[in-house]
């Protein structure tokens, strides 16, 4: 709940002040998909690109944030929410700050994506579909849960037993199945990025 005796502070440096200062648009880059799917692998990729472009760039990534900030959150679906809800604040911050913001979360409902998208200035939320058949990240399986959670060692888990929903219209579609060529994929996003004058656009 909010309190009633809190006040916002302006600051006296806007985000288009540090945009023009860093030379590029501030963003949030939302990659959302099945565990498996590359999301991580990606954002990691095109995180490297940006930053040899001269941007300043963050990375925010589900297995490394429930280490510290949401450690205290399950994966039923009312924490599920909750650690989207405090995600998209923490990239909230990092789209203030001018930077560039990767996030890699399952991040499996529609609705908490749409919160995010809320939050965040018109057009600073492009969402990144890495569209992977679950049968490809059952295979590929880098962690090994695929395989406890089909021993039911693991409850909740997304595309098993917890639903994942497909982003409706994403800005972003990357097909990240057996046969994805992660250059090509690196390349989409880097020129939909200066499509969108986020980058270049001087
Ligand atoms: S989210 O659904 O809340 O967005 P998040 O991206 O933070 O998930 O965390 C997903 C990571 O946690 C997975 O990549 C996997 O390594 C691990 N994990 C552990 N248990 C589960 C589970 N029940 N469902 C999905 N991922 C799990």
């Amino acid at each position: 709940m909010t309190s009633k005796n809190l006040y916002w502070h302006k600051g006296k440096v806007s985000i288009s002040d540090r945009e023009n200062a860093n030379g590029h648009k501030s963003a949030c880059l939302w990659f959302t998909g099945l565990s498996g799917s590359g999301k991580s692998t990606l954002a990691l990729e095109v995180e490297a690109e940006l930053f040899k472009l001269g941007i300043q760039t963050y990375i925010l990534d589900g297995d490394n944030v429930r280490h510290g900030l949401n450690k205290d959150l399950s994966f039923s679906e009312t924490d599920r929410k909750e650690n989207i809800r405090r995600i998209g604040e923490v990239a909230k911050l990092f789209v203030d700050a001018g930077i560039i913001v990767l996030t890699a979360f399952i991040s499996p409902f529609v609705n908490d994506r749409e919160q995010v998208r809320k939050l965040l200035p018109e057009g600073k939320f492009i969402e990144i579909f890495v569209d992977c058949d679950l049968e490809t990240c059952e295979a590929r399986d880098p962690k090994g849960l695929y395989k406890k959670a089909r021993a039911n060692e693991i409850k909740d888990f997304t595309g098993i037993s917890s639903p994942y929903e497909k982003p409706v219209n994403p800005e972003i579609i990357i097909d990240n199945g057996k046969n994805s060529d992660l250059n090509k994929n690196i390349a989409k996003i880097i020129s939909h990025l200066k499509s969108k004058r986020i980058i270049d656009f001087k």
